[in-house]
Parts: structure tokens; sequence; C-alpha cells
């Protein structure tokens, strides 16, 4: 695999099979590697029982290459949509049986599952659940924390959700509004509340995916470019960053597409590595780097054509990146 198509002061971007570009990491050397791959029934001629085995197998082989990257404190996290078969309202069970596969034949742990509440998703499929009407809208997607070991690191304190209206009031003035009894189970409950900074969050994100993102859209419309159909909410990769890492750890997104990974954990001084197939939106994931949207164009060009780019100030912190 040759150099990075881009790089940025704590992280850079490589085009190519991520297959091919996992060995290339420093074993022991991945904090955190988030991503989402693409969608099983979107591949090509991806139909019917055999082609989803054929994708669940193809997507094994990347946790499978990953394994020995990862840090022993360190995660896994993979965001899997569901998806139906083709032609009935029935469900596809991929997640399920890569979640299952991941743990029982690769060796991860599943340290939790949790669910990606997305409120401003569409309702799909168009013909089950808008025409028909025979399905359920489903604006959660599964999001796998598999931990290399049953230890991974972790600090839920980093991402504390801020308190209800109520908590806030209790907080407030707890005599106010909380009488100190004896609970029916004979236990004495005082008044004691502090206020921690935010409420314990749970395994429930509710996040939308409505953001403006802000310097890649407006790169995209500059330089003529169509905008990644599938990309993150920053709000998603943000929570299992701050959750899983510190700063200077690095983070890895193996199916990159618009880098919302990579331009996430370079905001929140974590160093990061991506990669990504399609050249097309590797170019483009360089505008989120930009200070000046402007320049959005020549960058392009200049990726589109091969030329390695340094944007913004050359890396401090060593990658722990192989050849
Ligand atoms: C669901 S998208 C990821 C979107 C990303 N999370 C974002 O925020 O933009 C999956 C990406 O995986 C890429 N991909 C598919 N096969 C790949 C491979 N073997 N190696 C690297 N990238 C691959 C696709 O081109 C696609 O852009």
């Amino acid at each position: 695999m040759h150099g990075p198509a881009y790089s940025t002061p704590l992280g850079a971007s490589w085009c190519g099979d991520s297959l091919e570009w996992l060995p290339t990491l420093a074993d022991g050397s991945v904090a955190l590697a988030i991503t989402s791959p693409p969608f099983a029934l979107l591949r090509p001629k991806a139909y019917g029982n055999q082609v989803e085995d054929d994708y669940l197998e193809w997507l094994l082989s990347f946790a499978r290459a990953l394994q020995p990257k990862l840090t022993e404190t360190g995660s896994f996290v993979i965001d899997i949509g569901g998806a139906y078969q083709r032609g009935a309202p029935s469900r596809t069970l991929v997640q399920w049986k890569f979640l299952i596969k991941v743990v029982e034949e690769v060796g991860y742990t599943l340290a939790q599952e949790c669910y990606w509440n997305n409120p401003s998703k569409l309702p799909s499929p168009f013909e089950w659940v808008n025409k028909r009407k025979l399905r359920l809208k489903d604006p959660v997607n599964t999001v796998w924390w598999f931990g290399k070991t049953p230890w991974p690191k972790a600090d839920i304190t980093r991402v504390l959700v801020p308190y209800s209206g109520r908590m806030r009031k209790l907080l407030a003035n707890p005599q106010g509004y909380y009488t100190a009894a004896e609970r029916p189970s004979q236990h004495f409950v005082s008044w004691n509340f502090r206020d921690r900074g935010g409420a314990l969050p749970s395994h429930l994100l509710t996040i939308p995916n409505s953001e403006s993102n802000g310097s890649y859209l407006r790169g995209c419309k500059l330089a003529g470019v169509a905008a990644h159909p599938a990309r993150f909410p920053e709000g998603l990769p943000e929570f299992f960053i701050k959750l899983l890492t510190d700063p200077g750890d690095l983070v890895i997104d193996f199916f990159a597409g618009s880098n919302t990974t990579g331009s996430v954990a370079e905001r929140l001084g974590r160093r990061w590595a991506s990669c990504e197939l399609d050249r097309v939106y590797i170019a483009a994931s360089a505008f989120r780097f930009l200070s000046d949207p402007a320049q959005a164009p020549d960058v392009y060009r200049q990726i589109m054509a091969g030329a390695p780019m340094t944007l913004g100030v050359p890396a401090t912190l060593p990658l722990a990146i192989g050849s």
C-alpha cells in the first residue's frame, strides 16, 4: 500500500482496501476502531442467504485483521443498520450473526450492545412502511461495542448527559423536592444530592443526523462533488472517542467514507488513521480539514490525481503506522 492520500497534524487517510491496509498498522497500537460498513444489501448482486453469508464472512475478516492491532484495553465499535430481505417484509439477521460470530469465533468480548436512535431518519423501505403500511419505522441502529479483552478502557464520566428538568430542580433545592424517608425495603434514604456534572449516560444514544457538516458540505458544493450518502453524525464517533480513549491515543476507521471519525478525533486531540476504498470519498473528506473551503476544488483535484497532501501543520505526534 502506498502512502496516505492526505495527512493532518494528528492523522492521515489512506485510499485502498482496508484488508490490505490493516496489516500495515503496528500491532497493539490502536485504542479504538470505530466504523460503519457498507450496507449488506447494497453490495453488488447482494440478495439471498448465500450472499448474506458471504457478506458476513467478508465483514468478519476485518474484525480478524483488526484484533492484533488493538491495544490490550482497546475497543472495536461498529454501527450496523438493520436491513430487509429483497422483495419481502422480513428482516435479515446479519448484524446479530455478526455479533455472535465476532465473540464466539473471532474471540472479542461484547462490552455492551448500544443503540443509536436517529430521530431524523426517514421512514424506509418505502414499500413496506410508507406505501403498504405493513412495518414500523426503524430509527434505531445497532452499535456493537467489543473489547479485545473483557476490560476495554472506558470512563462514562466523560460522556455524562444533561440532567432532566426535574433533577435540576432537585439539585437546586433538595429539601424542597425530596423528603428523606424509610423505604419499604427498610433502607433509610436521606437527601444527599450533589451536582456531578450530568446524569449517567444510557446505551440508547439519541443523536439526530441533521447537522450541517459545515466545511465538508461547503467544500463539496464548491468542488462540484456529491456528499457521501451515509455519513455518521459527528456526535456518534464523538461519544465513543470520549468514552473509550485519552488524548494522544490512536483512533482508526477502516470504512472511512467522508472521514467523520478522523475529523472528530482531530478536534478531540486524538491521533487518527483511516482508510477508504473510493478515492472520490477520500478526496472530498479532506474538506473537513480546510479552514478555507475555497481551497476545496484545488485540494480535490490534487488528491484525485494521487498527489499526497498535507493539510494544516505537519504531524508532530508520530503515527504508529508501519509501511
Ligand atoms: C457506510 S460508509 C461509511 C461512512 C462514514 N462512517 C462517514 O461518516 O462518512 C462505508 C464506506 O466503506 C467503504 N468501503 C467498502 N469496502 C471497503 C474496503 N474494502 N476498504 C475500505 N473501505 C471500504 C465504502 O466505499 C463506503 O464509503
